[in-house]
């Protein structure tokens, strides 16, 4: 994305946009070039480094797990994997009984997908406009938008992609052959699109009476982001499948799904598994992870320096910005233009933030933050729009 020409050809596929930068260390909410250069992540590496880079009891207890089992298959036992999943499901509460391991965020989704399609016999969804659930094609089915799609298809099964504000065009979306409803309870890349109540309500009222499943994306919402444990009970939702991802094994590749006892009840044995799923390492993570959330005031901070975060946002006025908004550590600075041009004079300033679609400037900081860091971020963005 920046500085193309500074980086030498190398052997990847140049399917990620390039920052021009080069990271080998991370320490708090800090990452640092080779020469010892340190930058401020309020991306948090996409929202994975959710307690910042090395933290030492998530550290100490991937170290542990290294030096003991890193890897086994699910047809063996183990019991960090049973422990991770009795605490998950815990945690999630609500109709969450069971709960399928894989390795990413988008493998979560498929899981999901397909846990829908064998409990309902049915293969018709219903996702909203401006969704992301990834990338590999099941997941890629249900995101939304011709960016990723166009290349691949026909892709598989059937999406409609709706509005979440207009109520009887969904309704009448409901056919005999929907088996599910799938939705991000906030929308992070399609923008950071936080829903209206009154909206996420009728979706719930929807599959209740139509007798359809409700699928939450919580890859990236979930886990404390937006102030809860999962954004759903800011909205009061009682899902059926609840996707995770993301920062919930400590930085390890990590998907989850989880599920009610009614579905989990439906998939036979073989259909779907992963060499990697719930392997111990990751299991170490998401124990040491849930750990954190034992500190009762977590979930208050991350409320609290969101509200400020945001807060600050708003008190920039430049005709660049239209829009500063989201919930929790789950913001976005909306730009009349291009996001890229901030992004780079961010990293030139060492602030490191993400983009959400072509406009948007994304904060998904961890949850160490405080106001020092906002402050800085708000005295070098006023810089960078001249309103100082
Ligand atoms: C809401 C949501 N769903 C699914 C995904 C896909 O996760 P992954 O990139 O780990 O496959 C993401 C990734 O950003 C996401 O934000």
């Amino acid at each position: 994305m920046f500085m193309n020409q500074l980086i030498p050809k190398n052997y990847l596929v140049a399917s990620y946009p390039n920052r021009g930068i080069s990271f080998v260390e991370g320490s708090g909410m800090y990452l640092r070039e080779k020469s010892g250069e340190k930058y401020l992540d309020l991306g948090s590496n996409y929202g994975v480094s959710i307690f910042g880079y090395v933290h030492p009891a998530i550290t100490k207890a991937l170290t542990n797990q290294i030096n003991s089992l890193v890897s086994l298959h699910g047809s063996f036992n183990n019991p960090l994997r049973s422990e991770a999943a009795r605490e998950l499901v815990a945690k999630c509460k609500g109709k969450m009984s069971r709960v399928f391991f894989s390795n990413s965020g988008a493998e979560a989704i498929e899981a999901a997908l397909k846990f829908a399609c064998l409990s309902t016999g049915k293969q018709h969804f219903i996702a909203l406009k401006n969704s992301y659930h990834g990338k590999t094609l099941g997941a890629l089915s249900a995101t939304s938008g011709d960016k990723y799609r166009h290349a691949f298809e026909p892709l598989v099964w059937d999406f409609s992609h709706l509005s979440i504000t207009d109520h009887q065009l969904l309704a009448s979306a409901v056919t005999e052959n929907t088996a599910a409803f799938l939705l991000e309870p906030v929308q992070g890349e399609g923008g950071i699109h936080v829903f209206k109540e009154a909206d996420m309500k009728f979706v719930q009222k929807l599959c209740d009476e139509k007798n359809i499943l409700l699928i939450v994306d919580e890859i990236q919402t979930g886990v404390g982001r937006t102030g809860k444990f999962l954004a759903s009970e800011h909205y009061g939702l009682q899902p059926d499948i609840i996707c995770l991802g993301k920062g919930i094994a400590g930085g390890i590749p990590i998907g989850v799904t989880l599920v009610s006892e009614e579905i989990a009840l439906k998939v036979p044995v073989h259909i779907h598994t992963s060499t990697f799923g719930g392997n111990p390492l990751a299991s170490a993570g998401i124990l040491a992870v849930l750990a954190e959330f034992e500190n009762t005031s977590l979930l208050k901070h991350i409320t609290e320096m969101g509200d400020y975060f945001l807060r600050e946002l708003k008190t920039i006025k430049s005709n660049k910005i239209k829009e500063a908004r989201g919930i929790g550590l789950m913001l976005a600075l909306e730009l009349y233009e291009n996001a890229t041009s901030t992004l780079k004079a961010l990293q030139q300033n060492h602030i490191i933030a993400i983009p959400a679609g072509s406009n948007i400037v994304r904060f998904l900081p961890s949850y160490l933050i405080t106001k020092k860091e906002i402050d800085l971020l708000i005295a070098t963005l006023k810089r960078i729009f001249n309103y100082v």
